[in-house]
């Protein structure tokens, strides 16, 4: 295959390519340091012990928490369910299984969120899902009108995976505090992207996935605060006490190495890339502008994800140009849902049609992104829809 039949990648938010750094330094924990961080009598024991904690230690830096506050999960899927289900379970323990219960969301979550919302709805929970203005953003005046004194939990997702609206989380989180109320953020989208920083937006759970920063998939946090509150959280997992007894089973080591020194990277990477993809993407959107004069922004047109551009093409089924855009590797709604034909939630919340949903695609950028490739990209989109 010549470089110029090479496919063109720009769907950096389904996943991102590890990173050769990231690859070298989970390597060895394959290889040498097979050890379980759970053997406390033997050199291989310490050496994985010891790559765990150097990682919790990066990613607290990435996110300026304490290294404590960090338990390592499967991914963003797993820490996103343990904060609701176990927040039910803790509230329940401590003031009884009738206590009333109200969680605030948005409409547009993931649906690791969005799902788990829905059972807890079931096992007796209140859930508001609020709507978000136009650009897909929630507005802190629609959360304040739905609270109740008995509304324990705001879960609000900080950058939008789909279409890659930033929500006000600082905010959010001062609201919260006010009526000291637990929130949580899914941060998948934004950690290693636009920066996360606990001190100035003290939330009480985030949760975040490596595989979204250049690390490797199968791999993710929970942040849990630890002090102004200190909070602890039921365990989801129970078993050989790992993770402090917060989270048992044995450590995918390798892939917690890896996690650690994708965050190491995006901590030094962070404001250059910022500014180079967010040029980027606003090239691209410029040059699809040019080819294609109906497309449609979807999301807030400043406050987004550098990396991210959701189109709309009105009137268009993109499926039915797929065989014309084999090169280009991107996403129809959000990858969660590919294979489903069902239109996007988060894009029929935001106003959309069916037929609009169908004409839409999220085009995604990264730390390989080049002009070229979306000289390129522009190229094929506009032979396919001209
Ligand atoms: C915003 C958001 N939350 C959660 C997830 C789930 O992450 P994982 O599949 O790594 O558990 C994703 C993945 O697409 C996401 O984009």
């Amino acid at each position: 295959m010549n470089e110029q039949q090479k496919p063109i990648y720009l769907d950096y938010n389904a996943t991102t390519p590890l990173d050769p750094e990231v690859f070298a330094a989970m390597e060895p924990y394959f290889k040498i340091h097979f050890g379980n961080p759970a053997s406390a009598n033997h050199p291989w024991g310490w050496a994985a012990q010891k790559g765990v904690e150097k990682a919790r230690t990066q990613i607290s830096t990435l996110i300026a928490a304490n290294p404590l506050e960090i338990t390592f999960t499967s991914g963003a899927t797993e820490s996103n369910n343990w904060v609701i289900f176990s927040l039910i379970e803790k509230i329940r323990r401590e003031e009884g299984p009738n206590a009333p219960l109200h969680f605030v969301t948005s409409a547009i979550e993931h649906s690791s969120v969005m799902k788990a919302m829905k059972e807890a709805e079931r096992r007796g929970v209140e859930v508001d899902f609020i709507k978000t203005n136009k650009h897909g953003q929630v507005e802190v005046e629609s959360v304040q009108r739905c609270l109740k004194p008995h509304t324990r939990l705001l879960s609000f997702i900080w950058v939008q995976n789909e279409v890659g609206s930033i929500n006000p989380i600082q905010e959010l989180t001062a609201l919260a505090k006010e009526r000291q109320i637990y929130l949580h953020t899914d941060a998948t989208q934004a950690v290693g992207k636009i920066p996360v920083n606990l001190e100035t937006t003290p939330v009480d759970f985030l949760s975040a996935s490596a595989h979204k920063f250049y690390g490797p998939k199968g791999a993710g946090i929970l942040y849990i605060r630890s002090k102004n509150p200190k909070i602890s959280l039921p365990p989801y997992f129970f078993g050989g006490g790992q993770e402090y007894g917060k989270r048992s089973g044995t450590l995918n080591v390798p892939a917690i190495v890896g996690l650690g020194a994708a965050a190491e990277l995006c901590k030094n990477k962070l404001p250059e890339e910022r500014v180079r993809t967010a040029f980027l993407r606003d090239y691209l959107w410029a040059e699809i502008k040019k080819a294609l004069p109906n497309a449609r922004l979807n999301g807030h047109p400043t406050e987004r994800s550098p990396i991210n551009l959701s189109i709309t093409l009105p009137g268009t089924n993109i499926d039915l140009f797929l065989p014309k855009l084999g090169e280009l590797a991107f996403s129809q709604g959000s990858a969660c849902h590919t294979g489903s034909m069902d239109a996007s939630p988060v894009l029929q919340s935001l106003g959309l049609t069916d037929s609009e949903a169908q004409g839409t695609l999220r085009l995604s950028l990264g730390r390989w992104t080049t002009q070229e490739d979306l000289n390129r990209a522009t190229a094929i989109l506009a032979k396919a829809f001209n």
